[in-house]
């Protein structure tokens, strides 16, 4: 069975921690962990299952072109390799209290990146189950276009939600 690869950013912080814990959660034995820095172009064509791990620090950030993440570099190295037959799925970390207008915004920026590259994305969750007053990563039925995580706030139901997702991934990813 082939792995999942998890490419997270940035190290050291929230993201990090529930990109280890939904790792352990799935089974380390099948996924690979890599920070989304140290990812080469040869690992993007090795996996065709995907997760993108990241968080929102800011509508500026994300709409602010000048700003060169860590993200940005990974699209470019990225941008000639055909994702058509890759699934990919998105967790984003957010803070649904001090952010509820922007809450996990740029689990849509990574998004839109990445349905540019024709991956099919998986893994959308009913944004009825959170608290806050909008979203660019709800699409019009009402769905976040990932898993929405509020380590801040709500780290009691990382757990849960996690557990939720891996199941809804399941049959796709093979876990
Ligand atoms: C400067 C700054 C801006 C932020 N902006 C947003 C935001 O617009 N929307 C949101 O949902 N969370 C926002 N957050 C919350 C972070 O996404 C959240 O704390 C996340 O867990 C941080 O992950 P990290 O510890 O890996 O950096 C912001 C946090 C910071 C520090």
């Amino acid at each position: 069975m082939s792995k999942t690869a998890l490419f997270y950013s940035p190290e050291g912080g929230n993201v990090n921690r529930v990109a280890n814990k939904l790792g352990e959660m799935i089974g380390n034995d099948k996924v690979d962990i890599i920070p989304v820095k140290e990812v080469e172009k040869g690992d993007i064509q090795k996996y065709n299952k995907i997760i993108l791990v990241g968080s929102t620090v800011g509508a500026d950030h994300w709409n602010n072109e000048i700003v060169v993440d860590e993200w940005t570099e990974f699209f470019t190295k990225i941008m000639e390799i055909s994702f058509e037959k890759k699934k990919v799925a998105i967790v984003g970390l957010g803070n649904c209290v001090l952010y509820p207008s922007h809450f996990v915004d740029g689990m849509a920026d990574l998004y839109e990146r990445i349905t540019k590259q024709n991956a099919k994305i998986l893994g959308f969750v009913d944004a009825k189950d959170y608290d806050f007053t909008d979203s660019e990563a709800v699409n019009d039925d009402g769905f976040f276009c990932g898993l929405p995580i509020d380590e801040d706030n709500e780290a009691e139901l990382t757990t849960e939600r996690l557990e939720k997702w891996i199941f809804i991934l399941k049959s796709d990813f093979e876990f």
